[in-house]
């Protein structure tokens, strides 16, 4: 059954190269906790395949690099960095997530007892080594016995997945989608020897869980927050500004000109047009990709985060006296479908530059509001760092009279979401 799986979705499309990765999509449809499932359903028809691609998905999302390492080692050199200075230790501290599920159990024991060495580089490259490091793909040779670092990647995993801390803080199951806010992108770009000294100052400022998708493009410096990539499902906007009708557009945006993979990417509101390499690693893998991102829901508030109280009284607001539904619409709290937004209905605008400027749109997307709860600073550029600044800030902005209880209420209800 799990071969059915495995020929309806790859005789259909060519999305995967390599055997490798061939293989992992082998086992990840097998391996699963569904699989039974998902086996049935590939043999039911159109439900089945479109499991058996947010399948490949998974394994996209997870684990293409669509051949960015000619960004990564050929052009940035991070291999030699890795190998030379990121011990799992520093590896954690600019909030690289591990993966505990591709660990043996040999190894978990080792860290454990404090047996393997975190202060190591050479752990770092035995973790890659194992597909371990969330969202950095490794490519190790072993020559006579040793183990060398020769070519290393991203994936969209870097970013847009976090780990639960089971095993240890930074050591966990996978979450996709989660935004990675510990994830320090901008310090660890700056760590190159590519880059150059006025960069670095520029790539070292960013800070923690933001990162500029325009700073390669435009030359200005205003980063954003990383953005959860759950609970995007029925939303035909994408991207704090809406530049795109659907997921795949961002992801081809990313794929070749911030991760560097392999394809081309142009639009003429931007007006932008990127061709990398001379071979298309992009384009079969979109919709797996997008497949397995509408897959991928929204965490619901934990039990006890918020009083149930407060937000039922909440709720009254932002319905009423808050006037957020008529922005924040329906069941996924944005009206994004039907329009957009002049930049001053954003309360963090005007900013310099303003991120609506530097668009496709030049325009802002209501966000939606589900699972807000898990991805605190909010707003794109992470100025509110708790729901409580967000319902006081509009509460200023918008000249809403709210009173201190009402904001309160009003910020319960948001981490019920
Ligand atoms: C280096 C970090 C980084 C990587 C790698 C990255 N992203 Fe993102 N992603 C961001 C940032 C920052 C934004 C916010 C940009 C915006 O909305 O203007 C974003 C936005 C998004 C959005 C829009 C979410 C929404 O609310 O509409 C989606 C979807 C997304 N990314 C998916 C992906 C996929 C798929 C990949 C891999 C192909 C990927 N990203 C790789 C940082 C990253
Ligand atoms: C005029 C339309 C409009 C109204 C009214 C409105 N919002 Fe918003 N909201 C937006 C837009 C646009 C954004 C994106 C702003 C940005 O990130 O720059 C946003 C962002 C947010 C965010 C940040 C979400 C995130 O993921 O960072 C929250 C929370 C929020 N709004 C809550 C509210 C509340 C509470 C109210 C009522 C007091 C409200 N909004 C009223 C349009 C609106």
């Amino acid at each position: 059954m799990c071969l059915h799986i495995f020929k309806e979705a790859t005789m259909s499309r060519a999305t995967l190269s390599g055997l490798g990765a061939l293989a992992a999509v082998v086992a990840a449809s097998c391996g699963g906790g569904n699989q039974d499932d998902a086996g049935q359903e590939a043999v039911l028809g159109a439900k089945g395949r479109q499991t058996a691609l947010a399948a490949q998905g998974r394994q996209v999302f997870r684990f293409e690099t669509f051949g960015d390492e000619a960004k990564w080692t050929d052009t940035l050199r991070m291999h030699e960095v890795i190998a030379a200075a990121v011990d799992p230790t520093t590896a954690l501290s600019v909030g690289l997530k591990v993966d505990a599920d591709a660990l043996p159990q040999g190894v978990k024991n080792g860290i454990a007892k404090g047996r393997i060495d975190l202060t190591s580089p050479a752990t770092t490259v035995a973790l890659l080594k194992m597909d371990a490091v969330v969202g950095l793909k490794g490519t190790v040779e072993t020559v006579a016995g040793v183990d060398r670092l020769v070519r290393v990647g991203i994936t969209c995993a870097l970013c847009h997945s976090t780990v639960d801390n089971s095993f240890a803080p930074g050591i966990g199951k996978r979450l996709d989608g989660w935004p990675n806010r510990d994830l320090n992108v901008g310090a660890i770009i700056a760590l190159s020897p590519a880059v150059g000294s006025a960069e670095k100052d520029v790539l070292n400022g960013w800070g923690k869980g933001k990162y500029d998708p325009r700073h390669n493009i435009d030359g200005l410096n205003k980063p954003v927050v990383i953005p959860p990539a759950y609970g995007l499902a029925g939303i035909h906007r994408i991207t704090f500004t809406g530049d795109g009708e659907d997921i795949a557009y961002w992801n081809r945006y990313v794929a070749v000109t911030q991760m560097g993979g392999q394809g081309s990417f142009s639009d003429p509101r931007l007006p932008l047009s990127i061709t990398n390499g001379t071979e298309d690693l992009v384009s079969d893998k979109l919709p797996a990709l997008q497949a397995y991102q509408l897959t991928l829901t929204a965490p619901p508030a934990p039990a006890g985060s918020f009083d149930t109280v407060a937000a039922a009284r909440g709720k009254a607001v932002f319905d009423g006296r808050g006037q957020c539904a008529s922005c924040h619409a329906g069941a996924l709290f944005t009206d994004a479908n039907s329009r957009l937004h002049p930049p001053a209905d954003s309360v963090v605008e005007p900013e310099t530059p303003s991120y609506a400027a530097r668009s496709a749109t030049r325009q802002y997307r209501t966000s939606p509001l589900k699972g807000l709860w898990q991805h605190p600073p909010y707003f794109h550029d992470g100025s509110a760092a708790t729901a409580e600044d967000v319902a006081a800030t509009y509460n200023a902005k918008r000249s809403l009279g709210l009173t201190p209880q009402e904001i309160s209420d009003l910020a319960h209800y948001l981490k019920s979401l």
